[in-house]
């Protein structure tokens, strides 16, 4: 079974990010900023950043965090042979709603490519000028349950 969670430490956030490394040789190439910052990101924004795990493996990773009143996808990967799972879905609905939580307009990220924009139109992102960006409902109910504005 291949579970999700937050990442709970830096030296967990350095193991995510040397599997997601490992997604695009030779250099990590789709994210825009480096471990370090990222580091520096984990302290106020952990919740926006994730790891898929099967049987104690890291198989995947998600790191976002917030700018300004959005927040920045900076990278998802997953190994090969745990795609096309759901898994991807699961990262991007746990960050959207998190970033609901914490009271943000929007998702954003850097141009996808060819192979994997479909990913994202699928999760409802749509394409503006360079970015792909989704808006974001105003809040969550009491109970938890995304509250849609009419629109
Ligand atoms: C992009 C990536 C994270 C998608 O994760 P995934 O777990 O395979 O995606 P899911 O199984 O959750 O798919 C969610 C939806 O997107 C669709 N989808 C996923 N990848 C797709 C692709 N390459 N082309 C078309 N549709 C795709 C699925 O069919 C699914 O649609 P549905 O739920 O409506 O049936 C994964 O393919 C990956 O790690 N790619 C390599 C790294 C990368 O390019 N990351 C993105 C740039 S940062």
């Amino acid at each position: 079974m291949i579970t999700v969670r937050s990442i709970d430490s830096v030296e967990d956030l350095v193991r995510v990010d040397q599997v997601i490394a490992a997604r695009f040789p030779p250099r990590r190439s789709a994210p825009s900023h480096g471990l370090d910052e990222l580091k520096a990101r984990f302290a106020e924004d952990r919740s926006l950043m994730l790891v898929a795990e099967s049987d104690g493996e890291i198989v995947g990773g998600a790191l976002a965090f917030r700018v300004g009143v959005a927040v920045k996808v900076d990278v998802v990967a997953l190994k090969p042979d745990v795609r096309r799972l759901g898994i991807g879905r699961r990262f991007m609905e746990t960050i959207e709603i998190e970033a609901i939580r914490l009271g943000t307009r929007a998702l954003y990220l850097g141009g996808a490519n060819a192979e994997n924009r479909a990913f994202y139109w699928r999760l409802g992102f749509a394409r503006r000028r360079s970015l792909m960006q989704k808006a974001l409902p105003s809040g969550l109910s009491a109970s938890g349950r995304l509250r849609l504005r009419a629109r």
